[in-house]
């Protein structure tokens, strides 16, 4: 605006320069050029030629500064009609307000009023304060006036309240005015109203409080989940255990009967006596081994192992073959997988024990008379497979979608949580980032677990 303004009146400056500096020039030229023709002609004829010239002059000159002076009042006029439509945009499309030192508004723009809901009237004259909405902190408006005070320019978004109880956002810029001698003598403030973006912003927050909150309950479901599939899996132990205590606790008993019987009958020597507390020895620290295996695996860790298939194969065979053998079940293992690779050495155990004792129930349910569990492992395209086979017939196709549903089972509540299959895909996909996938074979049903055995490594130092 300024810059097309200022040639303008430069213009009308040097409109009206140029005809006096004429004037002047002209009379400057003839008193110059006339005074040697002077000395000729008497003191009438140079006054009647001298006032023709001059009138001459003269005239030209009024008519030219009146010439121009119609052209500057068009200009002027030209000039003020801008600046009116200049005012006029400003006052409806900008939000900008003035206030006096004590904060009283002097001025309010027409956008101003519309957004805040006042009307021009009810504005000008009452105090700023009017719009302030009490979710602002005070620090702010007292850091703004400290910045005013100081003749610097404040800047910063602001939430305004409206007439109706509604408030808004702006992003204001509030300048202090001075006067001639540098004293602030009011406030200017212009302001850009950025409500939707602050919406949006809100949004996007309590978007990712909602993700945040739904993320963490869908991991304490899983906690929950997976500490119920270990108390179902606590329960079958319990049975497992009763079933693989029942021999060696038979085999104490009967020897220390015999011992005692021997001892009443006082036909004992020393050395049947070693024999017989060596044999209960022998008896307890299988008790005690079995107790450790079970135990081991039900701590609740996820720590990285470097372990190997057989060595977790080994530790799981231990736990379920007693109730294997019970059953007539025969479990055989081809191991083409050797190489130890890092994983959660636990949970996958966990996940194994799961697949063992399906394909176990399966078995079982169906009558099958030869039981077999046969699990092969090998190296595929650099990852490592598991796989689990039986000869029980198989999964129904129509179930084949669900058995990795949460809660399906196709057993009585008190044989089946239906969580063994979820959790194991859940351990094996989310936490060892392999696959978990089940297919149908001529005889059976067979569990495919791939991994890449390269996912996990140990920290250099530690000692697993
Ligand atoms: N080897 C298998 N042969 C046939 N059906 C199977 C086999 N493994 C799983 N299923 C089917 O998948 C269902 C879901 O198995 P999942 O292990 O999740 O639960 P569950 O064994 O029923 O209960 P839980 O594991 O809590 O004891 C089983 O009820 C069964 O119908
Ligand atoms: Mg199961």
């Amino acid at each position: 605006m300024k810059n097309k303004i200022s040639p303008k009146l430069k213009n009308i400056r040097s409109s009206i320069l140029t005809p006096i500096a004429f004037l002047l020039m002209a009379i400057f030229a003839i008193l110059f050029f006339y005074t040697p023709y002077m000395a000729d002609k008497n003191i009438i004829d140079i006054a009647k030629e001298g006032s023709i010239i001059v009138l001459a002059l003269v005239t030209y000159t009024s008519y030219t500064l009146v010439k121009r002076e119609k052209r500057l009042l068009k200009t002027n006029d030209k000039l003020e009609k801008k600046l009116k439509n200049i005012l006029l945009d400003f006052d409806k499309n900008v939000i900008a307000s003035t206030t006096d030192m004590d904060g009283k508004i002097t001025y309010a723009s027409e956008l101003f009023c519309k957004l805040s809901g006042y009307k021009k009237e009810e504005l000008i004259g009452r105090n700023h304060n009017l719009i302030k909405h009490g979710d602002m902190p005070k620090a702010m408006y007292e850091e703004m006036l400290k910045t005013l005070q100081a003749g610097k320019t404040w800047r910063g978004e602001i939430k305004n309240s409206t007439k109706d109880g509604g408030f808004y956002w702006v992003d204001a810029i509030v300048s202090p005015v001075l006067d001639g001698s540098g004293k602030v003598i009011e406030y200017n403030s212009i302001r850009q109203d950025i409500t939707s973006k602050k919406e949006l912003e809100n949004l996007n927050e309590s978007l990712k409080a909602r993700i945040s909150k739904a993320i963490a309950e869908a991991q304490e479901k899983e906690q929950h989940m997976l500490k119920q599939s270990k108390m179902a899996q606590m329960g079958e132990m319990l049975s497992m255990i009763a079933h693989q205590w029942r021999q060696p606790l038979a085999a104490i008993s009967s020897t220390a009967s015999s011992l005692e019987v021997k001892m009443i009958l006082k036909d004992i020597d020393i050395a049947t006596l070693k024999s017989g507390i060596k044999d209960i020895q022998a008896y307890s620290q299988h008790l005690s081994s079995t107790i450790n295996d079970f135990r081991n695996f039900f701590i609740d860790s996820k720590v990285l192992t470097k372990t190997s298939f057989e060595s977790i194969l080994n530790k799981t065979i231990q736990i379920v073959k007693t109730s294997l053998d019970k059953r007539d079940i025969i479990i055989s293992f081809q191991n083409h997988f050797e190489d130890e690779f890092c994983i959660y050495e636990n949970e996958f155990e966990q996940v194994v024990l799961n697949l063992i004792k399906n394909a176990e129930d399966a078995i079982v349910e169906n009558s099958i008379k030869n039981g077999i569990i046969e699990i092969k492992t090998y190296k595929l395209n650099g990852k490592a497979v598991f796989e689990v086979f039986d000869n029980a017939r198989g999964i129904d196709n129509a179930l084949m979608e669900k058995i990795f549903d949460p809660y399906f089972s196709t057993k009585s509540k008190k044989n089946g949580t239906g969580l063994g299959l979820y959790m194991s895909k859940i351990i094996i996909e989310n936490h060892c980032f392999g696959t978990l996938e089940a297919f149908n074979t001529f005889e059976g049903a067979m569990f495919r677990i791939t991994l890449n055995p390269n996912e996990f490594s140990l920290p250099p130092d530690a000692t697993q």
